[in-house]
């Protein structure tokens, strides 16, 4: 499994700042990291999924008995990420994402990742050319002059059928009704929150992946992307 926050520890290294960027936002479970990841490599781009940030910020609160709806807590939880638990199977339980879901409304929470999240993005470790990141408010708050821009979703019953795979796999056994119920309350609370709400930006092109295969989502994203990132990759300046 890849550990995507791991290479931010290369931050820093390499100055790279015109450098390029593709947004992938979406919602819960709609394919949007893997894509992410599978346009990452075939880039040669770094790649950070924001989502985990606030299911680390999550984790820490719960560690510290802490309330994911306190400003306090919350706010704390952010600022003592454990980066070193990013590719750990405890933060990606339902149970996480709900509370990352609380977290992630909190301003002060979002306030205190912005800085790290658009750094990656200036600045892609291991001199990468360019970044992926996937999220719910990449094409729209952290960058919103991102180079090319996806919105990924899903009918809610695949998305739940999905999760409902990924947790078996994982050897979690949910009922899919409950999984769904739960995706739809957290899409809900993302979408309608005051402060960075998922919402496709006007300049997103929209890919429903509901009826598509890892391989098929994959062309179907690239296809969207390519002439623009290809184009961005030719005009970057050298040197
Ligand atoms: O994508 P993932 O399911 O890991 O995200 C967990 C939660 O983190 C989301 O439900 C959302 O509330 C929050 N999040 C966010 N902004 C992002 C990424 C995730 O608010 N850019």
């Amino acid at each position: 499994m890849e550990r995507p926050i791991e290479k931010i520890r290369g931050y820093g290294s390499a100055m790279s700042p015109q450098s390029i960027v593709i947004a992938v936002d979406g919602t819960a479970a709609s394919g949007k990291g893997t894509l992410a990841k599978k346009l990452a490599q075939h880039f040669g781009f770094a790649h950070l999924d924001s989502g985990a940030l606030y299911r680390l910020a999550a984790y820490s609160v719960l560690e510290a008995k802490g309330d994911p709806k306190n400003e306090a807590d919350a706010l704390r939880g952010a600022q003592t990420i454990d980066f070193n638990l990013a590719g750990d199977a405890r933060i990606r339980t339902d149970f996480i994402g709900q509370a990352a879901s609380f977290v992630a409304a909190i301003p002060a929470v979002r306030a205190a990742l912005l800085d790290f999240q658009r750094n990656f993005l200036a600045h892609p470790p291991g001199g990468s050319p360019g970044a992926v990141m996937d999220g719910r408010d990449i094409g729209t708050v952290i960058c919103p002059g991102a180079t090319a821009k996806l919105y990924v979703d899903a009918r809610p019953d695949v998305r739940a059928r999905r999760r409902w795979t990924e947790l078996k796999a994982m050897g979690i056994r949910r009922g899919e009704g409950d999984l769904l119920k739960e995706l739809n309350a957290r899409d809900a609370a993302d979408k309608s929150r005051p402060v960075s709400p998922l919402v496709q930006a006007p300049d997103a092109a929209l890919l429903d992946t509901s009826d598509l295969g890892i391989d098929a989502a994959f062309a179907a994203a690239l296809a969207l992307v390519s002439a623009k990132v290809e184009s961005a990759l030719k005009d970057r300046p050298r040197g």
